[in-house]
């Protein structure tokens, strides 16, 4: 027999990426590729990537091209690009970088062993079909690898909102969700391979409405669900929409013991006049009151946001209203981006607003959340909380895990390993993790 190949895969963008590179890892580990850490040794380099922002794009063209300087060197290495930036771009990506034998979008590399015998005869394969026969199923049965404590698992994909910024309804397609059965048996795999946390993921997660038993299940009922599946000790969800926020949700926040207290609502600005123009169907001060109700169900909730700033025609006017929202809700995390035209959606045709003012705008925006984050970290000094433990820290004797609030946090001496499951009293903090020690 000959030797297995080497397959890398490297993963830009969101963590829905991160669960499809596995996937494909798996996909091709049944056509007999092993995975490899360097590109170097490859036999097959797949970049999975990420179109929701300019920069993301053209950081895969430039890592193509030194990508294409490995395959003069071995002309045999196949070279294949998933994900986003595919499905968005296509045969054009060929036609960019002829090195590339491969195409295939998120919504078809189940295909990929058969796409690689293609490749293999020297074809040039573009695949960016929406097909009808479902990627989960034909992956599901996939070998029995030991997993890290904590693993993602898409439950819903697609979104139909058309925020006028963003290219998700045009790359991952219209909003599916997977049967609850399926999720489950999914949920019960991933614990039997050590699995102790499970995060859903979707692009509009809480519009979950999968077909089961007695109809649509919400999310609210499929997390229901999912904590009673043993060994399974906690559960996480990204990322939703105000809009979907539905009252049961917010019940499970309150009710779910295994639903940690973190949740990632984005609200993108807080100028009513900015939301309107982005078609996101709310308005700020309709935001504001519904984190009251989620905090009134789970007082201790840790809130996390987006925020686009230089939106098209934003006036300094909107960015304080939004610094204002910021204010008012004290994220306790929160991502921050310039607004970047993506060709095809319908901000992209606007007034862009002065990219050096937007800068600006943007550096104020993140030193206001920074303070806040920090707050939020310095408040949880002294507080126990719960840490799944994940790995070695880079100090001698040191473990590091996650608190319930999504914090790293560090234990020195401790007797703990990957996976464990414990009490930590906090007694500092530092800017990005915090330092316990076992209760
Ligand atoms: N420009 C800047 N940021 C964007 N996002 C989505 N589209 C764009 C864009 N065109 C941000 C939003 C979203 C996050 C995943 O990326 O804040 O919530
Ligand atoms: Fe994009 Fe999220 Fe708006 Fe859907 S809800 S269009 S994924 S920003």
């Amino acid at each position: 027999m000959s030797d297995p190949k080497k397959l890398f895969i490297r993963t830009y963008g969101c963590q829905m990426n991160v669960y499809d590179s596995e996937r494909m890892a798996e996909a091709l580990g049944g056509a007999g590729y092993v995975g490899t850490d360097s590109a170097d040794d490859a036999d097959m380099i797949l970049l999975n990537t990420c179109h929701i922002r300019e920069k993301a794009a053209e950081k895969v063209y430039s890592e193509l091209g030194r990508m294409k300087e490995l395959k003069t060197a071995r002309p045999d290495l196949k070279i294949g690009v998933a994900g986003c930036v595919a499905q968005a771009e296509g045969a054009e990506i060929i036609r960019r970088q002829p090195a590339v034998d491969l195409v295939f979008g998120p919504q078809t590399y189940h295909r990929l062993p058969e796409m690689m015998v293609r490749a293999d005869s020297g074809e040039k394969v573009i695949d960016t079909d929406f097909p009808a026969e479902d990627k989960f199923e034909a992956l599901k049965d996939r070998p029995k690898a030991r997993r890290a404590p904590s693993a993602f698992l898409t439950v819903q994909e697609g979104c139909d909102k058309f925020c006028a910024f963003c290219v998700v309804p045009y790359t991952r397609g219209v909003e599916i969700s997977r049967p609850p059965e399926r999720i489950l048996a999914e949920a019960r795999d991933l614990v039997e391979r050590g699995v102790r946390e499970i995060t859903l993921l979707g692009q509009n997660v809480n519009a979950y409405h999968g077909p089961g038993e007695g109809g649509d299940w919400s999310l609210a009922r499929l997390i229901r669900a999912l904590a009673e599946v043993d060994g399974l000790e906690r559960i996480r969800f990204t990322t939703s929409h105000p809009n979907d926020m539905t009252d049961d949700l917010i019940a499970a926040h309150g009710e779910v013991e295994k639903l940690m207290p973190y949740l990632h609502l984005p609200v993108q600005s807080g100028s009513d006049r900015i939301l309107k123009r982005m078609n996101r169907q709310h308005s700020a001060e309709a935001y504001i009151r519904l984190i009251e109700r989620i905090r009134a169900a789970r007082p201790d909730i840790l809130i996390s946001g987006d925020f686009i700033v230089g939106f098209p025609e934003e006036t300094a006017e909107d960015f304080e209203a939004t610094m204002d929202l910021i204010r008012a809700v004290n994220y306790g995390q929160a991502f921050s981006f310039k607004y970047s035209p993506r060709p095809g959606t319908p901000a992209a045709e606007r007034a862009q607003v002065d990219p050096a003012e937007a800068s600006d705008r943007l550096a104020r925006l993140q030193a206001l959340i920074n303070e806040q984050a920090a707050g939020v970290m310095a408040g949880m000094v002294g507080r126990e909380v719960g840490v799944l433990f994940e790995k070695p820290g880079r100090m001698d004797g040191q473990m590091v895990g996650k608190s319930d609030y999504l914090h790293a946090v560090h234990v020195s001496g401790a007797d703990v390993a990957p996976g464990d499951l414990r009490r930590v009293r906090i007694t500092g903090a530092g800017p990005n993790s915090l330092a316990g020690a076992l209760a």
